[in-house]
């Protein structure tokens, strides 16, 4: 009797750079959310009896992803020697299964992880929405408009301090050489500019080319303070309602939430990683995309990875109009550590 091996789960590991490709080839499967700057495994694909028809594709999907992200888990299972010369006869994806009767069982080894520096990876992590290989390998004029408007951020804005100490745990030992500074020179600096250089010079990118991409972000910061139109439109809101008009606005989007005696404004990127929740109003909760971080209705995380509450930006009125600072933040280290979400400037009493 041949075997086969059949994928039982698949997932999206931190990195994704929304290149399309997975989606390409497993339609049914991954879905890339260029409006929420992520790509997801579609719900019927958490579901094994689901996946394991669609093990080729899966596969093959994974091989093909430039900066390796997707993985799976797999079983092996016993097939008819007729069931077998047919996976033979179609066309094998490399590693995938298509054992011929009698074969030793084909195995869905996960593609080899690329070769790459991971000081140089966590930098790209750091200083895009979704770093990756593909950066270096396309080169900066075609980057994705993730990373083109990561750049544009001051380093205040960056998101969240668990990439910064992300960076600085995976950065190696100093090494100093003829060349310039080391890598923890670059990190130490703290500052965005120092991790773009980073990228460039490890890239190979032109000083002029590095300096033409950065020029317009200095041109291009956008007035942090948004008008969100009157009071009365919030306090209209019922309990728990939460207003996602300005979840878009770039490049940092809010939701503003409606509590029973306030509004407040959270921010829309997720504390672990940076990916974007989506609100799920049946379920009551802002879910995480990647990697299953929930948060209740007011930002507390409760599920998941993410280590401390949605963010909050200061609000407030300028005569009967909301507006909304995102150059302050209000921030809880942690789901206990909301005393300060009742500080003035956290929200508008209604
Ligand atoms: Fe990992 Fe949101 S980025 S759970």
């Amino acid at each position: 009797m041949a075997t086969k091996q059949l994928v039982t789960k698949v997932w999206i590991d931190p990195g994704c750079i929304i290149c399309d490709a997975c989606e390409t080839t497993a339609p049914s499967v991954f879905e890339v959310q260029h409006e929420n700057d992520t790509c997801i495994i579609r719900p019927a694909a958490l579901d094994a009896e689901f996946t394991k028809p669609l093990s080729k594709d899966i596969v093959e999907a994974a091989e093909e992803c430039p900066v390796d992200v997707i993985k799976f888990d797999t079983i092996e299972v016993e097939v008819s020697d007729a069931e077998a010369a047919a996976d033979a006869a179609k066309k094998p994806a490399a590693g995938a299964a298509g054992a011929a009767a009698g074969d030793a069982p084909a195995k869905l080894d996960p593609p080899k992880p690329k070769e790459v520096d991971p000081a140089i990876q966590a930098l790209l992590e750091a200083t895009t929405v979704r770093g990756g290989n593909v950066v270096l390998d396309r080169g900066l004029e075609d980057m994705p408009d993730s990373v083109k408007r990561m750049a544009k951020l001051s380093p205040t804005e960056l998101p969240p301090d668990a990439r910064q100490a992300k960076v600085l745990d995976k950065a190696k030992p100093d090494k100093k050489d003829a060349d310039g500074p080391s890598r923890r020179d670059l990190l130490g600096a703290g500052a965005l500019g120092a991790g773009w250089l980073a990228m460039a010079t490890v890239g190979g990118v032109s000083t002029l080319a590095f300096a033409r991409f950065m020029a317009p972000n200095v041109l291009e910061v956008e007035d942090p303070k948004v008008r969100c139109g009157p009071l009365s439109k919030y306090s209209a809101m019922a309990t728990g309602e939460v207003n996602e008009d300005f979840k878009p606005v770039k490049p940092s989007g809010f939701w503003i939430i409606r509590q029973e005696d306030r509004i407040a404004a959270l921010s829309i990127i997720c504390t672990h990683l940076g990916c974007i929740p989506s609100w799920l109003p049946n379920d009551r909760k802002f879910k995480c995309p990647c990697h299953g971080s929930g948060f209740k209705e007011n930002g507390v995380n409760f599920e998941g990875p993410a280590p401390r509450p949605l963010e909050r930006f200061k609000i407030y009125l300028d005569g009967d109009e909301v507006i909304v600072d995102r150059s302050k933040k209000i921030l809880a280290m942690g789901p206990n550590d909301t005393a300060k979400w009742n500080d003035p400037e956290a929200y508008i009493p209604v």
